[in-house]
């Protein structure tokens, strides 16, 4: 059996990095939101083979490092079942950006395998996808969701309907590690205001929800990257309703309250060798 799955970025609309826990992983509170840039994810399954994994587009690990065969791993481990998998991803979605793509092409891989075999209920299925990664689980289900905890604890937000985003993602690479390091350093943590957010949303107030964006990452990832604050800078000039940094970067995105706005600002910041994406906001993933 042959599946192809959409396998969507995820914005952060806020971030908040709360406790550091004794393994040093830290707890979040994220609203996340997914949007029309994706990945597509190829899978196919048979009774019996070796697994390969091949893509196209932007490039990617070909092995067993990529998070999409992890998930297959983690899907099949004690279930007492082997079949052959051949993944194929085609890949638009940049990596180390803060979009979230490898987790997304992880959650593809689960969501088609969990079709296919219907072993797990959706509790069971995402402590498997956190086990793959912490934006794992909330790219199971997409949409907008208020992330909390390492991941795992998901609540339903009313998602962003008849918004546009502009997506940039400058030449740097973030690495979360390092900035999860220089942000336990820091005095003091901007805080997002997550609950009033979360309520601009269910008012459909697009010009609220554009002030209260907000990623305490930011400050930081801006001191180490210099080209991520030339980025904001930029997108702040444009005629957009609040930039900021998405996840621990490097994009960051800028939203309007329509589609010719995005893209007159896409247009400018191109014409600059800027990497830029025009999306909506999605309701699943
Ligand atoms: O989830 P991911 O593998 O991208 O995380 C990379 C690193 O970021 C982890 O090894 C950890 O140091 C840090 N991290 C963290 N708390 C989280 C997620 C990631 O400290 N909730």
């Amino acid at each position: 059996m042959s599946y192809r799955e959409a396998a969507p970025a995820k914005l952060n609309l806020s971030l908040n990095v709360l406790e550091r826990l004794p393994d040093g992983y830290h707890t979040l509170e994220s609203v996340m939101h997914t949007v029309s840039l994706h990945d597509d994810v190829d899978l196919a399954i048979t009774e019996e083979g070796d697994w390969q994994i091949s893509g196209e587009g932007l490039p990617i690990p070909l092995n067993e490092t990529n998070l999409a065969w992890k998930a297959a791993e983690i899907y099949f481990r004690d279930s007492g079942l082997r079949p052959g998998l051949r993944i194929h991803i085609h890949k638009r979605i940049p990596s180390q950006a803060g979009l979230g793509g490898g987790s997304a092409d992880a959650a593809a891989v689960f969501r088609i395998l969990n079709r296919h075999y219907e072993l797990y209920d959706d509790a069971q299925l995402t402590e498997r996808a956190m086990q793959a990664g912490s934006d794992v689980p909330f790219c199971l289900f997409g949409g907008a969701k208020l992330v909390r905890g390492r991941g795992e604890l998901l609540s339903d937000v009313s998602p962003l309907r008849q918004a546009s985003v502009l997506i940039v993602k400058p030449s740097c690479a973030c690495s979360t590690a390092a900035l999860f390091r220089a942000i336990d350093e820091e005095p003091e943590r901007s805080a997002a205001d997550t609950e009033a957010l979360c309520n601009a949303m269910k008012r459909g107030s697009l010009r609220d929800v554009g002030v209260l964006l907000q990623n305490a990452f930011e400050p930081v990832a801006c001191r180490m990257y210099p080209e991520i604050a030339e980025v904001l800078d930029q997108l702040k000039d444009s005629d957009c309703l609040g930039a900021i940094l998405t996840g621990s970067g490097s994009a960051c995105f800028a939203l309007y309250e329509k589609d010719p706005a995005a893209w007159s600002a896409a247009e400018i910041l191109r014409e600059k060798g800027l990497q830029c994406f025009c999306a909506s906001f999605t309701e699943t993933a």
